[in-house]
């Protein structure tokens, strides 16, 4: 038998060429679209994020004018696409399959589109697919999305029918922002293997969407806010973390396969994170947050001293998403707002330079059975 070298996971293996992210673990530098993730986040509208990955470059004033107006003219979903999210929310179906389920639908008839507009398209849909599931969800019609609204402002107003403040819709931009890409993530690469078929975009998102969905990726926010609910509540963080680590179990928020440091992101979702609450959010609960982040990165450390274990993106994406009013059963698929403008541009990439990704397999079965007659068995 031929003898395949096994890599469980790639893990070290680059398959593909970016010109998207860039990651340095050991430094904590993350550049994304040729800026440090802080630059980025802190001065771009997610409409600038999303067209530099897809271009290469920051649009001029009329570039972004003339993107966001096409961008915004995408979000309208189709009657039978509202109808299946109905179902699905009378059902209570996790917000990941509803999401898949009317990207999906949404797209019906887009093989017709050029890349382009099916890219765009797809980018634009997200956040109306997500909200109006979430309205069905509660007993409530959907709220139509605004074209006089940028992308996260109108993600936030979909939700709840009401103009989000200045502060809610700058809270969410900087997580968009900061979560749009990540070098060649679990959901990325899925997305890049689909369209190394020549398939399309949408097939592309609606795998990613799948992949992100899985706990091991887009799930820790959630058990994150429950953590920092109950030590608010408690107001005992010493005791939170010695508990957990002496049951073996880990602290959701803390460590990271690739980064060696506190995660970049961590820094710039937490300075996000205490402007919105210094602007009148729960200032109290902010202070547990960031209390909590010192105790326990102080415990883990005595806990594991070969292994550094920081603040990881999910930490502060908790408080943050809490803050400006996404529910918790949203926070992954609000990840899937933010990403897919990654998982676009990368398909693009790879389509432009495309290898089909076909990575082998260690056979590790049977070589020499004989075939018994069904009734002989
Ligand atoms: N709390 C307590 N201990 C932790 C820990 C955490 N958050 N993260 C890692 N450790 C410990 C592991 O138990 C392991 O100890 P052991 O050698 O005694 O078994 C050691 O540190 C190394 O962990 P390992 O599983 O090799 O790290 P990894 O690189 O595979 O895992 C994560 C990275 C993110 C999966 C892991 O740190 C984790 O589960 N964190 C909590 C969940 C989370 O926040 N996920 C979001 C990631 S962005």
């Amino acid at each position: 038998m031929v003898d395949t070298e096994l890599n469980r996971g790639l893990e070290g293996i680059a398959v593909a060429e970016t010109r998207l992210s860039y990651i340095d673990g050991e430094a904590g530098t993350l550049i994304i679209g040729g800026f440090p993730v802080s630059e980025l986040a802190a001065n771009a509208t997610f409409e600038e994020s999303v067209f530099l990955l897809l271009n290469d470059r920051l649009p001029t004033a009329d570039e972004l004018v003339a993107f966001r107006t096409s961008l915004a003219s995408s979000r309208e979903l189709t009657d039978e696409t509202r109808s299946g999210l109905k179902r699905a929310a009378a059902e209570g179906v996790d917000p990941m399959d509803a999401l898949r389920m009317g990207v999906a639908a949404a797209n019906l008839g887009a093989e017709t589109a050029t890349a382009q507009q099916a890219v765009e398209r797809t980018i634009a849909v997200f956040p109306t697919v997500v909200a109006a599931y979430w309205r069905y969800r509660q007993g409530d019609d959907p709220v139509a999305p605004r074209d006089d609204l940028r992308h996260a402002a109108n993600y936030l107003y979909m939700l709840t029918g009401t103009e989000p403040s200045d502060a809610a819709t700058a809270g969410l931009e900087t997580y968009l922002n900061t979560v749009i890409d990540h070098g060649l993530n679990a959901s990325t690469f899925t997305a890049r293997v689909v369209v190394s078929t020549e398939s399309d975009v949408v097939s592309a998102a609606t795998a990613a969407v799948g992949s992100l969905k899985g706990p091991l990726h887009g799930g820790a926010p959630g058990p994150v806010l429950e953590m920092l609910m109950e030590v608010h509540e408690s107001g005992d963080a010493e005791g939170y973390v010695r508990r957990k680590l002496a049951a073996g179990e880990r602290l959701m928020g803390f460590g990271h396969r690739v980064y060696r440091v506190r995660d970049p992101r961590a820094a710039v979702l937490s300075a996000a994170a205490e402007r919105f609450y210094e602007a009148g959010g729960d200032a109290d609960f902010f202070e547990t947050v960031s209390a909590f982040e010192a105790t326990a990165v102080e415990l883990l450390a005595a806990h594991k001293p070969d292994r550094r274990l920081d603040t990881n993106v999910e930490y502060y994406t908790a408080a943050l998403l809490f803050g400006v009013g996404i529910p918790r059963d949203l926070f992954t698929t609000t990840f899937a707002v933010a990403r897919v403008g990654g998982w676009m541009a990368h398909c693009l990439e790879q389509a432009a330079d495309n290898r089909i990704i076909r990575p082998r397999s260690r056979y590790v079965g049977a070589t020499d059975r004989t075939w018994t007659p069904i009734d002989d068995r």
